[in-house]
């Protein structure tokens, strides 16, 4: 099959890799031409486990290209995937601009009958509005259909999630649209589930939604845990043993973040709103995320009084480990917190500190200052205070002794609870966690 993907960035370029990879011509169009140019010689614009290896074999094979010029991408697919950016607005709704823009580009230039797929994370009735502007500035003779095929891409394990995804989502208004995705998807050998497109829309938001009240709820019951002298990994054990519950993301810590569920959450309320429907559900777990990010910088401002001054190593800035993205991550909401109340703090995190830098460049900024490091070790030398942020692997193989040795009083705040807090408080480091003792 002939298929066109508008946007490189994670859905689109993850899309398209793997539709190559399974054996469809994939021609790939994005406005950024510098991205365009990285592409076409195999150099992964994005940090993603196993991407740049499909690219590069793909390119080899030409199952795919890219291109900037999107008249051509346009012309003559058996079907174009939009897979642009729905950033979120300031009242929290998604911004369709770009889904606007590539909506009529495809209009322009379309020169025979073609399925238009959705791909990007839309609001409901997003499908509908794409459907009635193509149709509107359509300049050729031809017909579209289309469709809603949302994506459940975790970042760190996009390829695997869509070579072998739990589940995939078709949205169709037509039979002949169902059947085109049908095959287009046979070589994933997934579980189709094929369904109106206004639901297809919906269940994107309702899955990450519920992903994010879950760890919501356990930060709830973690905060509880601390008052009442229970363990929250102890208590998400005994709970994940009840397949009604179910055993992921039962982790309590410092906050969800990312490219999804922040933005999702806020506009399933927004959608929710302007249908005068109030999702307190939603509202609740969005709120409880705000308050879980301050958690520990609260009772690091108790137990220093002032972090003026103070040295503070952070490791990880990541929103979760396994990638270089930042959006939404705690560890940035504490750092500019630190910084503001005149802390010195060096930072190391194994993937983001490209991006670290760009948000709090090297020196002095704000009221206080910004180092990084090589390595966990170098960052937390000569240190008063360490906050972890993210629990990549190679913080887990940090021992008691590596803080005592290195740091100027070993006091610790845990934000992903990767150390056994018994074994920690035994060797004479002061350790605080989430939801424990
Ligand atoms: C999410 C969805 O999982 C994916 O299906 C959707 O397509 C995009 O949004 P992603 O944002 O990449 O994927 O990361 P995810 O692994 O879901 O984690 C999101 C946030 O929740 C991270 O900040 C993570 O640290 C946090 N989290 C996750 C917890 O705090 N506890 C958990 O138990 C699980």
């Amino acid at each position: 099959m002939n298929i066109t993907v508008a946007g490189t960035g994670y859905v689109g370029l993850v899309a398209g890799v793997c539709f190559a990879e399974v054996g469809h011509k994939v021609l790939c169009t994005d406005t950024d031409g510098e991205r365009i140019k990285l592409l076409n010689d195999g150099i992964c614009p994005i940090y993603e486990k196993g991407l740049e290896e499909l690219l590069k074999k793909n390119l080899k094979n030409k199952n795919i290209s890219f291109t900037e010029n999107y008249k051509k991408a346009y012309e003559k697919p058996d079907a174009i995937f939009i897979g642009v950016g729905t950033p979120e607005k300031e009242d929290g709704s998604a911004e369709l601009g770009y889904i606007s823009a590539v909506s009529k580009q495809i209009a322009e230039n379309l020169k025979q009958d073609c399925l238009i797929v959705v791909k990007s994370t839309v609001p409901v009735g997003t499908n509908d509005m794409v459907e009635k502007l193509i149709n509107d500035f359509l300049v050729s003779d031809v017909k579209i259909d289309v469709a809603s095929n949302p994506e459940f891409l975790s970042q760190g394990s996009a390829v695997n999630d869509m070579m072998n995804a739990q589940r995939i989502i078709i949205g169709t208004k037509s039979k002949s649209a169902e059947n085109m995705l049908r095959e287009i998807y046979k070589p994933f050998k997934s579980p189709i589930v094929c369904v109106g497109r206004r639901s297809a829309e919906m269940i994107k938001y309702a899955s990450n939604s519920f992903l994010a009240l879950k760890i919501s709820y356990m930060n709830d019951i973690a905060n509880l845990c601390e008052a009442v002298d229970a363990d929250i990994t102890e208590v998400a054990k005994g709970m994940s043993y009840d397949e009604r519950i179910g055993k992921k993301f039962l982790k309590a810590g410092i906050g969800f973040g990312g490219s999804c569920f922040p933005k999702d959450t806020k506009a399933l309320i927004y959608l929710a709103e302007k249908n005068n429907i109030h999702l307190k559900t939603v509202e609740g777990c969005v709120h409880v995320n705000e308050n879980q990010k301050n958690v520990l910088y609260k009772k690091a401002c108790e137990r220093f009084l002032t972090l003026s001054r103070l040295n503070i190593s952070v490791l990880g800035v990541t929103f979760k480990p396994g990638t270089d993205d930042l959006r939404e991550s705690p560890a940035s909401a504490n750092i500019r917190k630190f910084l503001n109340d005149g802390a010195n703090v060096k930072i190391y995190d194994p993937a983001g500190m490209e991006n670290a830098r760009k948000i709090f460049p090297e020196g002095n900024f704000l009221n206080g200052k910004t180092e990084y490091s090589h390595s966990a070790k170098e960052a937390l030398s000569g240190s008063d205070v360490c906050f972890i942020f993210t629990e990549w692997e190679e913080f887990m193989y940090l021992t008691p002794d590596d803080f005592l040795e290195n740091m100027r009083r070993a006091v610790i705040f845990d934000g992903r609870n990767i150390f056994d807090s018994r074994k920690m408080e035994l060797n004479g480091v002061e350790y605080h966690s989430i939801g424990r003792k």
